[in-house]
């Protein structure tokens, strides 16, 4: 059973473990078929909608580039002054007009739940491309995805989650889709930078074992995963509070010094100062692999939500 069939992508949440193992095992054939072939003729016909409200590189081109790889074709915009809401149309209007012309809509939007809201008026499947601070699920299924592809399995790993817990939406994803496996977060953060309660609440209850740290120092010879993001500027009050935890961590080699030989670095990109470009040429740095996973592991969901593969 294809549980993706015309379903809409809006919370990690949605998704159990099985799920997860689904999806990734189909990514793993896509990525296969597309190695091979560069095309597969599985969406032939079908139209997908990005809609960027948000500013994207990697989310937006990635599932264009899924959907052309499949030989679907795209449509969409990349700002909201290119579009009819500058006329003061709705939100909910733009949605309901796209879905008229498209077959499963991509949305990235500032406000927190407008993904549910677009699934809520629209005809066609909603993939949440991020909604604000909220949730970004299918940057956190390719991150599961590199982590398999990259140790063999996610069970029995320790894994750090580094920077801005409060406002990075790939945290929040992740740490729900996380919460499907038996994993150990260290959860490494200022105070001020806490992963919101609602989502640890939400590991404690899925007994999941996680701990708050203030140093990734501390932990960095135990874990076998790295994860980190920028300080996410656009989500603070004031410029001032920005200023004041920008740099709260940088991955520098010296940091590394204490690693386990095996660990792996990832981040969902753009990077600014937490992850200097000197990494790159460490054996730890996947994030580049991660951005190539994102096209198979989108190619793949799409496959699934029109049941072509
Ligand atoms: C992230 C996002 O938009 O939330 N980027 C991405 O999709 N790869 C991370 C970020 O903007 O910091």
């Amino acid at each position: 059973m294809n549980p993706f069939k015309g379903k809409d992508i809006i919370s990690c949440k949605d998704f159990s473990r099985d799920d997860l193992l689904y999806l990734f095992e189909k990514a793993k054939l896509i990525e296969h078929m597309l190695n091979v072939k560069g095309k597969v003729d599985l969406l032939r016909g079908k139209v997908l909608a990005t809609l960027f409200f948000e500013p994207s590189t990697r989310t937006r081109l990635s599932f264009e580039t899924a959907m052309r790889r499949l030989n679907g074709d795209v449509i969409g915009f990349t700002s909201e002054e290119a579009t009819s809401v500058a006329k003061g149309e709705s939100f909910e209007d733009t949605i309901r007009t796209v879905s008229q012309y498209a077959d499963v809509i991509v949305v990235r939007h500032k406000r927190p739940g407008s993904a549910k809201i677009a699934a809520e008026v629209s005809d066609v499947p909603v993939i949440n491309a991020g909604d604000g601070s909220n949730e970004h699920p299918t940057q956190a299924f390719l991150d599961i995805y590199t982590i398999l592809k990259e140790k063999g399995s996610i069970d029995g790993l320790n894994i750090a989650l580094v920077g801005d817990l409060k406002h990075a939406r790939t945290m929040h994803s992740l740490a729900y889709a996380l919460s499907n496996f038996k994993v150990k977060l260290y959860l490494v953060s200022p105070e001020v930078l806490r992963m919101p309660k609602e989502i640890t609440d939400y590991l404690k209850e899925k007994g999941i074992e996680f701990h708050e740290v203030d140093e990734l120092s501390s932990v960095i010879s135990d874990i076998d995963v790295l994860y980190t993001v920028r300080v996410q500027k656009e989500r603070f009050p004031s410029i001032e509070e920005y200023e004041k935890v920008k740099g709260s961590y940088i991955v520098t080699p010296k940091l590394l010094d204490k690693a386990k030989s095996d660990l792996i670095i990832l981040h969902p990109l753009p990077r600014t100062i937490e992850l200097p470009t000197e990494i790159d040429k460490l054996p730890y740095a996947k994030y580049f692999n991660q951005v190539k996973n994102g096209v198979y592991v989108r190619a793949a969901l799409l496959a699934l939500i029109f049941d072509a593969l």
